[in-house]
């Protein structure tokens, strides 16, 4: 504290909002989207079916879902002509969240007038995050994009979209664990790509500027670049051999910059409510394709690390990256694709931090204060 200053550059202990959204109780492990623990809602509804519930504070009706799923469909017809300049502005050769980030930037200028509401601005986001993800991976992967299919499910149409008819699009094990991590993924209070919507949304930029400068804080590898982060990690300590001993000691070496990623949390003080679920269909999946070393040497690695006085006193456990990159692995995306399809998952919570920050009746611009540690007041002789 400094006069009535606080100084607290990690943002750890400011809250920058009041929020209805979603609420983490770091110590137990609970996470509740609207009041619902998230494990149940992973368990039970569709990720669409969870977007209306953290945009609207309600699960959908029957008619209301149809309802959205028409918007959607609509949203999305290859004729409609946001699509040409958005894909012109991703460029093949950069990596999918520079695509997704300048994509959605420009969104702000394409979208078409009613997106001026947010309502209708959320309607688009979650209608072409899939849609940009996957022509990111059809750049990554320099092929033609394929048809968004309008008659097959919100999952199923980004899974025909980025892998065709290939069994992986049809399988209901594939279709049902990317649903839900793309649940688990979908809101988690003022993350720092989350706070950065909110900060970038004050100054009354657009709703796609703001969610672009979220993709981007979101790229960082300490946020949601760490579930690439994982598994090149994981590949790098098998190319060297494979022990895993030699890395935790690294990890736990104050003098060597090396991290555990996938280990550890600002908020969480146990296990990320999401990493235990994560890990199940992490073994489901990985026990259906070809079997992945990654994975035990992941499962021995969480093992070693709850049975190490070091990540035991600092409370460092898997968070919600750690088993996640296996799980987009096995399905058969290349790790560049993983961050990105960390921010389809993420559309909702963003769509219900804009709208409710846009409403918010205290709503000012941010404009954080400093501690000025530069010189003193001087003249200059030039
Ligand atoms: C996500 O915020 C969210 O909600 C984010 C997210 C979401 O859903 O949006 O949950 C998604 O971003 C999950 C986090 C993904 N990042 C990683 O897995 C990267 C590895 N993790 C660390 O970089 C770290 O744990 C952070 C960044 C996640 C949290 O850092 P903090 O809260 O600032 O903790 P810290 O750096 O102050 O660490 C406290 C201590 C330190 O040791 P001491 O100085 O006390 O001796 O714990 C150590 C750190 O050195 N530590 C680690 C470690 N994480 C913390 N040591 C080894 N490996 C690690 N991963």
């Amino acid at each position: 504290r400094e006069g009535y200053l606080v100084y607290d550059p990690g943002l750890a202990d400011t809250a920058i909002c009041r929020s209805e959204i979603t609420y983490i109780d770091g110590d137990a492990g609970i996470l509740l989207y609207r009041g619902y623990p998230a494990q149940q809602v992973a368990e039970k509804c569709t990720f669409l079916q969870t977007a209306h519930l953290l945009t609207t504070g309600e699960l959908p009706t029957g008619a209301q879902e149809e309802q959205w799923l028409a918007r959607i469909a609509a949203s999305t017809l290859p004729g409609n002509p946001v699509w040409g300049p958005l894909f012109d502005a991703m460029p093949a050769g950069t990596h999918p969240m520079a695509m997704l980030a300048a994509a959605t930037s420009v969104m702000t200028s394409l979208a078409p007038d009613g997106a001026s509401s947010i309502e209708q601005a959320g309607f688009d986001l979650l209608a072409t995050m899939p849609a940009l993800a996957a022509h990111a991976f059809a750049r990554v992967e320099d092929r033609p994009r394929r048809p968004y299919d309008p008659s097959a499910g919100y999952v199923e149409n980004f899974l025909h979209m980025c892998f065709g008819d290939s069994p992986v699009a049809t399988d209901p094990a594939m279709v049902h664990a990317l649903e839900t991590l793309l649940v688990l993924h979908a809101d988690h209070e003022q993350n720092c790509s989350t706070a950065t919507l909110r900060l970038v949304s004050s100054s009354n930029a657009g709703f796609f500027s703001s969610v672009s400068a979220a993709l981007s804080a979101l790229w960082g590898p300490l946020h949601g670049g760490a579930n690439q982060a994982v598994i090149e990690m994981l590949q790098a300590i098998r190319d060297d051999g494979g022990d895993l001993g030699k890395y935790v000691a690294k990890a736990k070496d104050r003098n060597d910059p090396f991290r555990l990623m996938g280990f550890g949390h600002r908020v969480y003080r146990t296990f990320d409510a999401r990493a235990r679920v994560i890990r199940e269909v992490a073994r489901e999946v990985c026990g259906k394709a070809a079997h992945d070393p990654l994975l035990d040497m992941a499962l021995e690695l969480e093992e070693i690390a709850r049975n190490d006085e070091f990540f035991l006193e600092r409370k460092l456990y898997p968070n919600v990256d750690f088993y996640s990159g296996l799980i987009y692995r096995a399905m058969g995306f290349p790790v560049e694709m993983f961050t990105a399809l960390f921010a389809v998952g993420r559309a909702p919570g963003w769509i219900a931090h804009w709208t409710e920050a846009a409403t918010a009746p205290e709503r000012r611009i941010g404009r954080p204060a400093q501690l000025y540690t530069g010189p003193e007041t001087r003249d200059l002789q030039f």
